[in-house]
């Protein structure tokens, strides 16, 4: 199914309702073996520990927290168990369901609650947050990145965070890996504007990319930015993990160049992901 062809058919309100179902059919369809080799692989796993001591810095033990697509859960129940309250959220039910078991098997239900909820639909939410976090380009599938902002805005205190990681633009080892297999629009795909559609299962997930400073754009008018960084640069991204298993020791050693250097100008704009930090003014 390409962009053109919904485009052709459907009024611009109905094409995003369109696209948020097809992302939402495809996440469902991945629920059952995300926390398999998909959703939470070595690669994966070493991202995930930046991103829990990133929000671990920001944000004291005890805050509350909101998880912006929060897949299966294996965030929002590290939190729970570290003492943070949590309200995860996600746009994929069959993700929402797991969280919720995830929840009561690490016996942290009583702080952890999960809702069905996509970030598209934030001003149904109510409360207030000492911070919200997004691990793994859930943000990536938000339609109106302004709109969030915005919404992020009135539930996070003044003085509050949001921790997110976001797929960025320019990944040279997904640049590398496609063209020498020549498919040259799949290498090109991080750089097209607006939704891009991405495969997965057999479905489509709409997909917008950003450069760290465009990202914050759409937050600058209520967030500072305080730091970001890159994810995965020198390692390569997580379907790649096959060559991560041959080499461990080998690529480890990458794994320390991202940790030292993930974080210096020019490096930082590069990567799988990156991680920003903002705080409301
Ligand atoms: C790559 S997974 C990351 C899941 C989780 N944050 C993690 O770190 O494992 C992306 C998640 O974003 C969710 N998602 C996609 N579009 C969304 C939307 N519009 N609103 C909320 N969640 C969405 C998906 O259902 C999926 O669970």
């Amino acid at each position: 199914m390409t962009e053109q062809a919904h485009t052709g058919r459907l009024a611009s309100g109905d094409f995003d309702e369109s696209r948020l179902l097809d992302t939402q059919r495809a996440f469902d369809s991945v629920a059952p073996d995300y926390d398999g080799p998909r959703g939470n692989n070595e690669l994966i796993q070493r991202m995930r520990t930046t991103m829990w001591n990133t929000v671990g810095t920001a944000l004291p033990a005890g805050s509350r927290l909101l998880d912006l697509g929060c897949g299966t859960g294996l965030d929002a129940v590290e939190f729970a168990r570290h003492g943070y309250q949590v309200v995860a959220s996600d746009w994929s039910p069959e993700m929402v369901e797991r969280t919720r078991a995830r929840a009561v098997d690490a016996g942290v239900a009583s702080r952890l609650s999960a809702v069905h909820l996509g970030i598209q639909q934030l001003h149904l939410l109510g409360g207030r947050f000492d911070g919200i976090y997004s691990n793994f380009g859930p943000l990536n599938c938000a339609p109106d990145l302004h709109a969030v902002a915005a919404e992020c805005a009135r539930l996070v205190r003044p003085g509050g965070s949001l921790v997110f990681s976001v797929m960025g633009r320019i990944c040279p080892w997904e640049l590398g890996h496609y063209a020498v297999r020549r498919r040259f629009g799949r290498a090109a795909v991080r750089f097209g504007t607006g939704a891009r559609a991405v495969g997965m299962n057999g479905h489509t997930i709409w997909t917008w990319y950003y450069m760290p400073r465009e990202f914050h754009a759409a937050f600058a008018d209520h967030f500072t930015l305080d730091s970001y960084r890159a994810l995965s640069l020198f390692l390569p991204p997580p379907y790649m993990v096959d060559r991560y298993r041959r080499r461990p020791g080998w690529y480890e050693r990458l794994g320390r160049l991202d940790d030292r250097f993930g974080d210096l100008p020019l490096l930082r704009d590069m990567g799988d992901h990156f991680l920003i930090v903002m705080h409301r003014r």
